[in-house]
């Protein structure tokens, strides 16, 4: 029940600025009230510091926008992470945008042989620099994680792969790439999309994930992007999509999660307060947090 926060505030891994305030946004809307309440012994870290971009958007690559600052924090978040797992504490991560997944996995896995990942997310963020439609590296960190990209992402911590695809499980899919479509199929990733969702109900789909990423796997990440909700319900996000998690589906799924006890480490992230309404979408990560953590259960 030891429980370390540790906040990212990057917003290097895509377009909007803003989404570096996720971590005060979270913060602002109780979250170290909510889990002590739930008895847990909670310490914040505070927050990894980010490096202001070098290069002016003319001379930089295009197709990794800010490649060495996203780098330099994720080698920075990885040591930090990997020091609270070190010290028995579950790591609890605020983006900050998803290339932040890049160091918190960095982090994590090298403490486990075969980490289990879960990616909620309207995305696959399976993308490299010939297969993205933007640059931007928060469509990235699934796939740097499974060892594809840039060497200076994929090298983070001094190994690769970080995780093996027969262990994730991406729930809530509505928006795949063309070359992420091949990536899933060539890997046998396994993917709930919302027909899935839609279909088997959230009940079925999070039965079904939780015994797929728990077989084999020593721990357990949840990698929480908040656009994997409806944008009604979570709409200070940078890259909405309609048609997303319903925030009940999305507590029953954080309920079950709770339940079957097989977490050891999670981020919640792309909460971008600029773009929210009155910080609802932080709001929305707390009372999921406050799911997760078991306030059912208590
Ligand atoms: N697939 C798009 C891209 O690669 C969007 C990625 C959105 N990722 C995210 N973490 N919100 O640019
Ligand atoms: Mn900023
Ligand atoms: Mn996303
Ligand atoms: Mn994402």
């Amino acid at each position: 029940n030891q429980l370390s926060i540790i906040g990212v505030p990057m917003d290097l891994g895509q377009m909007r600025r803003g989404v570096d305030m996720g971590p005060s946004a979270i913060r602002y809307a109780g979250i170290v009230e909510r889990l002590t309440n739930l008895s847990y012994d909670i310490e914040d870290l505070g927050d990894i510091e980010i490096g202001r971009p070098e290069k002016s958007p003319e001379e930089q690559d295009h197709q990794l926008k800010n490649l060495k600052e996203v780098a330099d924090a994720s080698e920075k978040l990885s040591d930090v992470v990997n020091e609270v797992v070190n010290r028995k504490r579950f790591p609890l991560v605020f983006g900050g945008d998803h290339s932040i997944a890049i160091g918190t996995l960095a982090g994590v896995a090298r403490n486990y042989d075969n980490l289990g990942v879960i990616w909620y997310d309207a995305h696959g963020d399976l993308n490299n620099s010939a297969t993205s439609p933007s640059g931007n590296i928060h469509g990235m960190p699934l796939a740097v994680s499974l060892g594809i990209g840039d060497e200076s992402l994929t090298g983070i911590s001094g190994y690769t792969p970080k995780i093996k695809p027969e262990n994730i499980v991406i729930i809530g899919a509505r928006s795949l790439d063309e070359g992420e479509r091949e990536l899933i199929k060539e890997k046998g990733i396994k993917v709930y999309t919302m027909h899935e969702i839609d279909r088997m109900g959230m009940t079925k789909v999070m039965e079904e994930a939780i015994e797929y990423v728990s077989k084999g796997t020593d721990g357990v990440h949840l990698s929480l992007d908040l656009d994997g909700l409806d944008p009604h319900d979570a709409p200070g996000v940078g890259t909405p999509v309609l048609g997303g998690i319903s925030y009940r589906e999305s507590h029953l799924a954080m309920e079950m999660l709770a339940e079957s006890d097989i977490l050891t480490s999670a981020e919640f992230v792309e909460v971008n307060p600029i773009l929210d309404e009155k910080n609802k979408t932080a709001t929305v990560a707390v009372a999921l947090m406050g799911s997760l953590f078991g306030e059912k259960l208590k």
